[in-house]
């Protein structure tokens, strides 16, 4: 809690500072955990549910405890007609977990989206935000090693 409240103090407290605030949250704990939500509604003047509302809205936020790297698999239209759900099965197979999951050791969270803005380097996919593009099959095994 005393990070939480570090990061309350840096933005004054101030409600205006809502969305930086559970930014930092978010990028310090790679997730918002509840009694920090408390915390931001109490410290900084904001209803509790208007700080559920932001922390639903953005994609950027999660209310889930997420790895320390987390895989975002491109499944939209550019990527999926170029192998993008075999890309998704294996990276299944080698972690162990299904997409939308975190592995038990909180090393990978695996998901898919709709675009990750690079469609001409389809199949694509980013690992803590860095992109990985013209994805293959048989290049997936290597990628990972290079994180665990
Ligand atoms: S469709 Fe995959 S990056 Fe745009």
């Amino acid at each position: 809690m005393s990070r939480i409240n570090e990061i309350i103090v840096k933005y004054d407290s101030s409600p205006s500072c809502l969305i930086p605030v559970l930014q930092e949250i978010q990028k310090e704990f790679n997730y918002l955990p509840e009694e920090a939500l408390d915390a931001v509604s109490e410290k900084l003047g904001v209803p509790l549910n208007q700080v559920f509302s932001v922390a639903t809205f953005y994609n950027a936020f999660s209310l889930d405890p997420k790895g320390k790297f987390v895989i975002q698999v491109c499944m939209g239209t550019a990527c999926h007609v170029r192998n993008a759900p075999k890309i998704v099965s294996e990276l299944e197979r080698l972690i162990g977990i299904n997409k939308g999951e975190t592995s038990a050791d909180n090393l990978f969270t695996l998901e898919t989206v709709n675009c990750l803005g690079a469609c001409a380097l389809g199949p694509v996919m980013t690992i803590n935000g860095k992109y990985f593009g013209h994805l293959e099959v048989n290049k997936i095994e290597t990628i990972l090693r290079e994180y665990q």
